[in-house]
C-alpha cells in the first residue's frame, strides 16, 4: 500500500511516498532555510508563501521519482497539527484538493507522531511499545509510545525546546540560524569540560525539561567576558553546552524508561541529528540495558517521508479526514490518543 506524504508545517516543503509503512520510494524537501536566515528565524508569512509556491512541484517531484501516479497511491496523509497556521494551511488544502479531485482517502497526521515515525522508516525492526525522547526546534518531549497510534507524553518543556536552546547559543556564538548543527560542529573541537553550566530542575515534575535557564547562562557567559574585554573560546562554549543540554535530555530519558520498565528507547526529531546526543544516549543506553534506535540523519529534521509512514499507521488504524480538515497550530499528542 502507498501513501504520498505532504508536510508544511514550518519552513520545509515536503512530500514522499511510502510503501507499507516502511519503505521509502521517494522523499523530497525544498528548504526555505537561506531565505529565513537572513532574519535570524522563520518569518511564518514568507513560510506560508514559499509553500505555496513550492508544494505542486515538490509533490509532483515524489510521485515522479516514486515512477508512480495517484491512481496508485492508497491514501494521502498531510500534516494538519502543530505548527505555523498559516504553513499548515498550504498542506491541509492542497491534500484537501488533491483527495477531492482524486477520489482518494485523507488522512490528518500529528507532526510529533510523524518525527516518531521516522525511525519506523529507518529500522525495520522497530515495534511499540517503547519510549521515545523527541526534541526538535519546537518541543521536547519524553513520550510513551504504546502502539502505532498511542501516545502517552510522560515529560515536555516548560519553556524553550531543546532545539530552540541550540539555535539561541549559536546566535550568541555568532553562528547563522539554525545553528543546532553549528553547535555540534564546533563542540567537536571544543572542550566539554570547559564550563560548567546549569542543569535547571522543575520542581515536582521528574521528566520536564526546563531550557531557559541554560539558554541564559551561556548569554551570560559570552556576553560577561565581553564587557570584560576576555576572548571565550567559541568551540569550548559549544562543547559545553552541547554537553550539558545531551545530560539533561538523557537523564530523563533513562529514568522515564527505568521507571517505565521499557527495554527500548528511541530518539527524533532535529536535534536526533546531534552527534553528542547520539552518542551520550547510546553510552547510557549500552550502560542499562536498553536497545536505542535512531534516525537515519535525513530522517531527522521535518521530512514527509515519516508523515507518509505515519500516515499509513494512522490510515490502518481507521483514521480518516474529512473536507472540514483544518490545520491546528497548537495540539498536543495526549489529545489524539484519547
Ligand atoms: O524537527 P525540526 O527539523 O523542526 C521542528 O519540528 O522544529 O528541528 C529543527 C531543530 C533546529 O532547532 C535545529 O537547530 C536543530 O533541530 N538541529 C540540531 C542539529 N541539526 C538540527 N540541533 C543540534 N545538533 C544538530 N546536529
Ligand atoms: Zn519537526
Amino acid at each position: 500500500m502507498y501513501i504520498l506524504g505532504i508536510e508544511s508545517s514550518c519552513d520545509e516543503t515536503a512530500a514522499a511516498v511510502v510503501k507499507d509503512g516502511r519503505e521509502v520510494i521517494s522523499n523530497v524537501v525544498a528548504t526555505q532555510i537561506a531565505e529565513h536566515r537572513l532574519y535570524g528565524g522563520v518569518v511564518p508569512e514568507i513560510a506560508s508563501r514559499r509553500h505555496c509556491e513550492n508544494i505542486y512541484q515538490v509533490v509532483e517531484k515524489a510521485l515522479d521519482d516514486a515512477s508512480l501516479t495517484l491512481d496508485d497511491i492508497t491514501a494521502i496523509g498531510v500534516t494538519y497539527a502543530p505548527g505555523l497556521i498559516g504553513a499548515l494551511l498550504v498542506g491541509v488544502s492542497f491534500a484537501k484538493g488533491l483527495a477531492l479531485t482524486s477520489g482518494k482517502e485523507l488522512v490528518n497526521v500529528h507532526h510529533i507522531a510523524g518525527h516518531i515515525a521516522s525511525n519506523y522508516i529507518t529500522h525495520k525492526e522497530l515495534e511499540p511499545p517503547y519510549l521515545c525522547l523527541v526534541a526538535s526546534g519546537g518541543h521536547s518531549h519524553i513520550i510513551e509510545v504504546s502502539d502505532y497510534t498511542h501516545y502517552k507524553v510522560i515529560g515536555r518543556t516548560r519553556d524553550d525546546a531543546a532545539g530552540e536552546c541550540f539555535d539561541k547559543a549559536a546566535r550568541t556564538l555568532g553562528f547563522e540560524y539554525p545553528g543546532g548543527k553549528f553547535i555540534d560542529s564546533a563542540a567537536k573541537r571544543g572542550d566539554p569540560f570547559a564550563y560548567d553550566l546549569p542543569h535547571p530542575r522543575v520542581q515536582g515534575s521528574e521528566y520536564d525539561f526546563s531550557f531557559s535557564g541554560l539558554k541564559t547562562a551561556v548569554i551570560n557567559l559570552v556576553h560577561n567576558a565581553a564587557q570584560k574585554g576576555q576572548t571565550l573560546d567559541p568551540d569550548d562554549v559549544a562543547a559545553s553546552f552541547q554537553r550539558t543540554v545531551c545530560e539533561i535530555l538523557v537523564k530523563n530519558t533513562i529514568n522515564a524508561a527505568k521507571a517505565g520498565g521499557y527495554k527500548t528507547i528511541a530518539v527524533a526529531g532535529g536535534v536526533s541529528a546531534n552527534s553528542g546526543l547520539r552518542d551520550a544516549m547510546q553510552q547510557a543506553c549500552d550502560k542499562n540495558g536498553f536497545k536505542l534506535f535512531l534516525p537515519e540523519l535525513k530522517y531527522c529534521g521535518d521530512n514527509a517521508a515519516m508523515i507518509a509512514s505515519q500516515g499509513y499507521y494512522d490510515y490502518i488504524s481507521g483514521k480518516r479526514a474529512g473536507m472540514d480538515l483544518n490545520g491546528i497550530a497548537t495540539l498536543s499528542l495526549d489529545d489524539i490518543s484519547k
